[in-house]
C-alpha cells in the first residue's frame, strides 16, 4: 500500500509581479490520487512551475487550496545541485534535509548512488558529470528526501532522447520500490503516457486544467492524440 495521501488543489488563483499584476494559476482544481503518478503537461511558461511552488509551500496563492497531503520532495526544474558539493554530498543533502545524521546520509547516499547507477562518482563535481548523471543525483536526493509525495519538475527535460528513456526506466523501479505518489510536470506527451496513469492538460497561461485524460491499456498513440487534441482546443498549441 502506499502511504500518505490525495493531492487536492482546489481553486486555486496567484497572480505573480508587480505593475502589473500578472494572473499565473487561475482556478486550478484536480485531485491526485495517492500511489499514481499524475502528469501535468502544459505549454512554456503556463505556471507549471508556479503551480508546485505553490504546493511545496514555497510561494502563498492569492486564494484557494493547495494541499500536498504531507511533507512533499521538490525536484525543481532543472538539477540544482550545488556546484562546491561533490556528487555525494549533494545527494546526502537529501537524507540531511530529512533529519538523518551526517554519517548515515553519507551511508544512505552511497545507497542511493548504486541504485542510480552512479557508483565511481560520488567524489566529482557537479560540472564534471553528464547531464543525465546530474539528473540521476538530483533524482537520488528527492529520493532520499524520505518524502511519500514527490514533485518532479521536468527531471528530464535536458536529456537526450536515448538517456531520457533509460531515466523512465529508472524511475519506474523506483516507483516499483517505493509506491511515491508522483506529480511530474512535463512538456513531452510520450514521456507523460510512458510513466504516468493520468494526464492533467494544463491551457496557456493563467493556468486552468482543461482535460483529464486516464492513461489505460490501450494505444499509447490514441492517448497522445487526445492530449495534443486538447492542448490545440485550450490554444496552446499553433
Ligand atoms: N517571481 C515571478 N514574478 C513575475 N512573474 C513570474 C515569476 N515567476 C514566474 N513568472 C511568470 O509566470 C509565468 C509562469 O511561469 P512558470 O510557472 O515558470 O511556467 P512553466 O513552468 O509552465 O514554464 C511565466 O510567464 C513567468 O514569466
Ligand atoms: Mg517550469
Amino acid at each position: 500500500m502506499p502511504h500518505g495521501h490525495d493531492i487536492r488543489v482546489a481553486d486555486l488563483h496567484l497572480a505573480l509581479g508587480e505593475h502589473p499584476r500578472m494572473p499565473v494559476l487561475d482556478g486550478v482544481d484536480f485531485v491526485a490520487r495517492v500511489g499514481e503518478a499524475t502528469a501535468i503537461i502544459g505549454p512554456s511558461g503556463c505556471g507549471k512551475s508556479t503551480l508546485l511552488d505553490v504546493l511545496a509551500g514555497l510561494a502563498p496563492p492569492d486564494s484557494g487550496h493547495a494541499d500536498p497531503g504531507g511533507p512533499v520532495a521538490l525536484m525543481p526544474q532543472g538539477d540544482a545541485l550545488m556546484p562546491w558539493l561533490t556528487l555525494r554530498e549533494n545527494v546526502a543533502m537529501g537524507a540531511r534535509l530529512a533529519g538523518d545524521p551526517a554519517g548515515e546520509a553519507g551511508d544512505r547516499a552511497d545507497g542511493a548512488i548504486a541504485l542510480l547507477g552512479l557508483t565511481g562518482f560520488g567524489d566529482h563535481y557537479p560540472h564534471a558529470l553528464s547531464g543525465g548523471m546530474r539528473q540521476r543525483a538530483a533524482l537520488a536526493r528527492t529520493l532520499l528526501a524520505g518524502r511519500a509525495t514527490w514533485l518532479l519538475d521536468e527531471p528530464f527535460g535536458a536529456l537526450d532522447a536515448l538517456t531520457r528513456v533509460e531515466m523512465h526506466d529508472v524511475l519506474r523501479g523506483l516507483r516499483r520500490a517505493g509506491q511515491p505518489t508522483i506529480l511530474l510536470v512535463t512538456h513531452d506527451v510520450a514521456e507523460a503516457v510512458a510513466l504516468c496513469e493520468r494526464i492533467l492538460v494544463a491551457g496557456p497561461r493563467p493556468m486552468r486544467i482543461v482535460d483529464d485524460i486516464r492513461v489505460g491499456a490501450g494505444d499509447p498513440a490514441d492517448v497522445a492524440a487526445a492530449v495534443l487534441a486538447s492542448l490545440r482546443q485550450a490554444g496552446a498549441l499553433a
